[in-house]
Parts: structure tokens; sequence; C-alpha cells
């Protein structure tokens, strides 16, 4: 095999994240080691601790820098949630969000599979394993809105839900291709087409046009009310959901809840055309109220590191660390282990 350098940049972040993403740079060397993939590791300080420091988010020439990656690994960012020196959605819109948005990352995927060992909250989980496509740069979060006579009995507030028939049609089309590649071949649309008509009608629309290309993936079809009655009582019915930007985040967090928590929850930001790198993180934020004392299970970032490596075409690679995660899940005896010495276990498994 020809050897091939990845170039990439890491974003540890604030609080748990340089701790969880420690371990998945182990990993990912680990899994590489031997082999004739090199990874080329470059580090940038962003977050909020960055920002009081220096009063940067995301500055012009780091945005260049960044997009000149193979493919960016995140921690996480953000203060705690009582922290008065840092606005509340600073870092959020300036910095996440504006990474998103800028290397146009129109696949948020988010997988949710309950491990064999695993504790789910519910009584009868059944066979969970499914993964949610999420718009990820339109919708209510494409900033499309603002605010008249601020703080008067008159005020007006506006988020306006963007959805363009360009931007629906990529993501659907994704969500179908992913479908077409797993055993179940099924596709759940999740809207609110009774009510939100006009956003529905184009991605119902949409769905039953890309659906003529995969004649053989299913599809049907549920309102995001209903989608969390079944995710809770019949949740194994879910292969791949298809979904806007903020139906995504809010059924994505259930799914972390019912299949073992958000220390397990892993995601990609994607950008399927290749133009610029996708970025991959852990759902969870920074959690300051475990930060610095390497409680943090490190699971949800190396399952991260896992979609970054199938991402890449790297298949083998990314199915080694899925089953070392399993088989470190399927031994974990509430025995309490340090955040290195989980990444330790899941590196030798590798
Ligand atoms: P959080 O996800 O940081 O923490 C929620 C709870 O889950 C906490 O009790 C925490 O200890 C626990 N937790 C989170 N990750 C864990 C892990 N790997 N292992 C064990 N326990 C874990 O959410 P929270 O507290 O609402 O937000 C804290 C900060 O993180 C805020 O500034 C928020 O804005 C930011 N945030 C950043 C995100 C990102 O970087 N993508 C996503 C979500 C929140
Ligand atoms: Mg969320």
């Amino acid at each position: 095999e020809t050897p091939r350098t990845i170039s990439l940049a890491v974003i540890p972040g604030d609080g748990i994240g340089p701790e969880v993403t420690a371990e998945a740079v182990k990993v990912l060397l680990a899994v590489t080691g031997g082999s004739p993939v090199r990874f080329e590791l470059t580090e940038y300080p962003l977050g909020a601790e960055h920002w009081l420091e220096t009063g940067e988010t995301l500055p012009e020439h780091t945005l260049q820098a960044l997009k000149e990656h193979d493919a960016i690994l995140f921690g996480a960012v953000g203060a705690a949630p009582g922290d008065t020196l840092v606005p509340s959605g600073l870092i959020e819109r300036e910095l996440l969000l504006k990474l998103r948005f800028s290397l146009d990352h129109y696949v948020n995927l988010r997988p949710s599979r309950l491990y064999p060992g695993v504790h789910s909250p519910l009584a009868a989980p059944g066979n969970v394993d499914f993964i949610v496509v999420r718009e990820g740069t339109e919708g209510p979060y494409a900033g499309n809105g603002g605010v008249l006579r601020e703080g008067t009995p008159q005020e007006i507030a506006t988020e306006v839900s963007l959805n363009t028939a360009y931007g629906v049609e990529r993501v659907v089309r994704d969500a179908f291709q992913r479908a077409a590649a797993r055993p179940r071949r099924h596709l759940t649309l999740v809207h609110k087409h009774n009510v939100l008509v006009n956003a529905g009608r184009l991605w119902k629309r949409t769905v039953e046009k890309v659906a003529h290309e995969f004649p053989e993936v299913t599809h049907d079809y549920l309102h995001v009310d209903a989608a969390t009655i079944f995710m809770v009582s019949d949740p194994s019915r879910f292969d791949v959901i298809v979904t806007d930007n903020l139906f995504g985040d809010i059924i994505t967090d259930l799914a972390a809840a019912i299949t073992g928590g958000i220390g397990l929850a892993a995601s990609g930001n994607i950008n399927m055309d290749r133009t610029f790198p996708s970025m991959f993180e852990p759902v969870h934020g920074s959690a300051p109220d475990i930060a610095g004392q390497q409680k943090a299970d490190p699971t949800a970032a190396i399952l991260s590191a896992a979609l970054l490596l199938q991402h890449l075409g790297f298949d083998d690679e990314a199915a080694k660390v899925e089953r070392a995660v399993e088989k470190d899940l399927s031994g974990r005896d509430g025995t309490r282990r340090t955040t290195a010495e989980v990444g330790d276990a899941i590196a030798a498994a590798v």
C-alpha cells in the first residue's frame, strides 16, 4: 500500500474537551500504527478559555488554516453554565455554528446504538441501532431573524426557518445513500408537515422524488412528536432518520439518552462534497462540573474518531475502533477508571 499522510486539525477546547480528545488521538494513532496511514496533527487553541485570554472566537486566519486540513477532531467548548464572564451564545454562534456553516457541514451525522452490556433507561429497549442524518446548515439555526422594540411590551422576535430545495435535496440524498448501505435499508423522514406546511411539503416532496433513485430502500414518515413516542416505546423500528436542523438537535439528545447516555454519543459534521474538511466531535459539552478530574468518559470522543476514519475511507480501521469500544463496554463492571485508563484499554484492544 502507498503511504498516506492525513493532515488532522485538533481543537481540544474547554473543560473535559482536552481530556477526551487526548484519548481519541491515542486510539487514532494506535489503530493506524504499523499501517501506511500517518496522522500529522496540528492543535488549535479555541474556545471559551481562549476567548477570555485573547478576545478571539474564530479569527479569519485560523478559519483559513483549518480549511487546509483533511479533517478536524473537536473536543468540546463552553464555559460553566453559571459563568458570567463569557456571554451566553457567543461561543456557540461565533465558533461552533460559524465552523459548521463556513465549512458547509450539511450532514450532521449521529449514530445511536445500544451496545451489549450498556444499560438503557428503557424497560424494553430491544435492538436499538439507527442513525440520524440531521441537516446542518439551514432551518431555524440559519440566523435569519431579528428583534424589534426589544425590551418593550411590543417586542417582536423572529427566527425564520430556512429550507432550500438544494439544501434539503442534498441531505435527503445522503440519507438514502446511507440507508442503501445498511442491512435494513429503511429511511424515516421526521418533520411536522401538518403544521409547518411550507417547509414540510418541500421535505416530503423531496423524499418522494429522491426515493425513485433508491428502489431498494423503503421509506416512511413520522411527525416529530410521534417520533419521540416511538423512540421510547419501539426504538428498534428506526434505521435511518432524516430531519431538519432543529428537530434533529432535539431527537438526537433523546436518542443518546436511550442508548446509554451522553458519554457514548458521537457525531460528525460532514461536508460530503469534500470542498472543506469535516469535523468530528462528541455530542456532549465541556462538562465543567467534572473537568480536570479524569472522570469524563472518552468513549464518545473515541467513537467520533471512528466516524472520522470512516469518512476518510479507512473502513477497516473504523470497524476495529468500534469493536474495541464494544469489547470495552461489555466488560465494564462499575469499577472506576480514569479517562486515560479507558483510552488505554481501547487503544490496547485495537
Ligand atoms: P455537558 O454535556 O457539558 O454536561 C452535561 C452533564 O453530562 C454534566 O453533568 C456532565 O458532567 C455530564 N457529561 C458530559 N460529558 C460527559 C462525559 N464524557 N463523561 C461523563 N459525564 C459527562 O452540557 P452542559 O453542562 O449543559 O454544558 C457545559 C458547557 O458545554 C456549556 O458552556 C455549553 O454551552 C457547552 N456545550 C458545548 C457543546 C459542544 O462543544 N459541541 C455541546 C453542548 C454543550
Ligand atoms: Mg444539542
